[in-house]
């Protein structure tokens, strides 16, 4: 039995470790993370082979024997056997809880020339303010190897904000400030979950953040804080519009054929041009789009809940990026119904 269980043991160690369980590596905090994931299962394997060696060894050696009728023996206890199997557990465990205890500690120590990032989780999409920066922006964007303190909130119901590169999830709590602090080290775009059921658009409330060299973020900071985001020269007002949308999250509640946007939480904007031909007149179909990004209940299309779209996009975008926008939204359903 022995035998069995030490070669299972073995065998159920070394084929976890091979898996490959985890996502990119993408902060200083992921590497902590997964050599702690590894240290778990190599102590869990062996205890789950001891249990169930045992259980398959004593289900074939214990059984009873053709035409055997009698009880088995009665035992009461063995002193010996149950204090072993109580302190080696707790010693296990008391191991691991400690082990656990340092990587967390060290994870969520206060680190020198923090970036501070507000961020706000609603249905269903992801802010973010830079206060020291005085910027706000729906997309994340971090520079490289500098740790990062994020403060998070949620203004309607429980969100998680979670980047499976970063490793560290945390809660957003209405009422509550819950934080959590990370340091983006390898450049790259990482996704951002949502990792709490908050209602009808949950999976669709994924975006993205972008790590960068330090001198790259310093100019995405000075161009969000002029009201930039001009089209790039040689950009067409199309790829700037379609760009403008998949950042600031519009994809993750509506469906639109040119972003490759499938959501059904709020109104098909491939039927834009219809529904603006619905509004109240005398606004013209720019103002019409426009108060629906900035006011989203003054006009609401008939089936959806004018409360569900976020009413802060006047703050997240500038009046540049909306202008882009409103006439990126027009001429795809202008070309559309032209067709
Ligand atoms: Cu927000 Cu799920």
């Amino acid at each position: 039995m022995l035998v069995i269980g030490l070669v299972a043991s073995v065998i159920g160690v070394l084929i976890c470790l091979q898996i490959d369980w985890f996502p990119t590596q993408g902060s200083a905090q992921a590497e902590e993370i997964d050599t702690l994931y590894d240290v778990l299962l190599i102590v869990s394997v062996p205890i789950f082979v001891l249990v169930m060696t045992i259980a398959i060894y004593s289900v074939i050696a214990f059984r009873a024997k053709p035409g055997e009728r009698g009880d088995g023996a009665h035992i009461h206890g063995n002193t010996k056997l149950e204090i072993v199997w109580v302190t080696i557990p707790f010693i296990i465990v008391s191991a691991l809880a400690a082990y656990g205890w340092i990587v967390l500690d060290d994870i969520e120590a206060a680190k020198a020339d923090e970036l501070v990032v507000s961020v706000t989780g609603e249905q269903f999409a992801w802010s973010f303010d830079y206060p020291a920066e005085n910027v706000k922006s729906n997309e994340l964007v971090l520079p490289v190897d500098r740790p990062v303190h994020f403060e998070i909130h949620a203004k309607d119901v429980l969100h998680s904000f979670w980047v499976p590169a970063f490793r560290m999830k945390q809660d957003a709590v209405p009422g509550i400030d819950t934080q959590t602090r990370v340091t983006p080290n390898r450049e790259g775009t990482f996704e951002v979950v949502c990792a709490e059921l908050c209602g009808i658009g949950h999976s669709t409330m994924r975006q993205q953040v972008r790590v960068v060299p330090d001198s790259e973020w310093e100019a995405w900071v000075e161009e969000r804080r002029e009201g930039g985001a001009a089209p790039e020269e040689g950009e067409s007002p199309l790829a700037a519009g379609r760009e403008i949308f998949t950042s600031a999250g519009c994809d993750a509640c509506h469906t639109l054929d040119d972003a490759d946007a499938t959501a059904q939480v709020g109104p098909d904007l491939n039927q834009l041009a219809a529904v603006a031909e619905k509004r109240v007149k005398p606004k013209n179909a720019e103002e019409y789009v426009r108060e629906s990004i900035v006011d989203p209940p003054a006009f609401v299309v008939e089936g959806y809940s004018g409360d569900t779209m976020p009413g802060n996009f006047d703050d997240q975008l500038t009046p540049e990026e909306i202008d882009t926008l409103v006439q990126y939204l027009l001429g795809l359903s202008q070309t559309e119904s032209g067709k």
